[in-house]
C-alpha cells in the first residue's frame, strides 16, 4: 500500500532520529527518492529534525546537481554528462535544450511539460551522446536532434488534450 505524504517522509525522518548534521545528504537523497523533489515543507521538517537552519539546507542542496526543488515535469530529461558524452558534445546539446525550454538542470517548465537534470555516465558511452527522457535511451543525440525529439513529445502531447 502506498504511504501517504506527511507518514512516508516522517517514517524516513524519524530512521534519522538523533542524527548529526553529517547526515544531511543521505536524508535529502532518501525524502528526495520518495517524494521526487525537495518541497519547502519538506526542508523545514528536515530542519527541525537536524536543527538545521532551513536556508543552510538550501545552502548545501542547491550546491548538489541531484538535488532539485521543483516536481518532475510529464517528460523528465536526464542529460548524461560522463566523459564519453561529453567529448562527443553533450554540453551542447545540453545548451540548445535549455535554450529551448528555457531551463536549467534541476528545473521544470511552467507547464509542468519538461523537466531537466544532468548526471554523470548512464553506462551507454557506446551510443553517446545520451539523452534519456521517462527511461527511454535517444543515442547519439545532436543539439538539432534533441529539438525534434522535444517537438515531437510536445505535439503528440497537445494531440492528446
Ligand atoms: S558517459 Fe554518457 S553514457 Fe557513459
Amino acid at each position: 500500500m502506498k504511504r501517504s505524504h506527511a507518514s512516508s517522509v516522517d517514517t524516513i525522518l524519524e530512521s534519522y532520529q538523533g542524527a548529526s548534521r553529517d547526515a544531511l545528504i543521505p536524508v535529502l537523497q532518501e525524502v528526495q527518492e520518495h517524494e521526487g523533489y525537495l518541497s519547502e515543507a519538506v526542508i523545514i521538517k528536515i530542519s527541525r529534525q537536524l536543527n538545521l537552519p532551513a536556508s543552510k539546507i538550501y545552502g548545501v542542496a542547491s550546491f548538489y546537481n541531484q538535488f532539485r526543488f521543483q516536481p518532475k515535469g510529464k517528460f523528465h530529461i536526464t542529460v548524461c554528462r560522463g566523459t564519453a558524452c561529453h567529448v562527443k558534445g553533450s554540453a551542447k546539446v545540453l545548451d540548445m535544450i535549455m535554450k529551448t525550454l528555457k531551463i536549467g538542470p534541476g528545473q521544470t517548465t511552467r507547464d509542468k511539460m519538461f523537466s531537466l537534470e544532468v548526471v554523470a555516465c548512464m553506462g551507454a558511452c557506446g551510443l553517446s551522446p545520451v539523452i534519456n527522457i521517462n527511461g527511454e535511451i535517444y543515442a547519439k543525440t545532436t543539439p538539432m536532434k534533441a529539438v525534434r525529439i522535444l517537438n515531437e513529445l510536445r505535439e503528440k502531447e497537445l494531440v492528446h488534450v
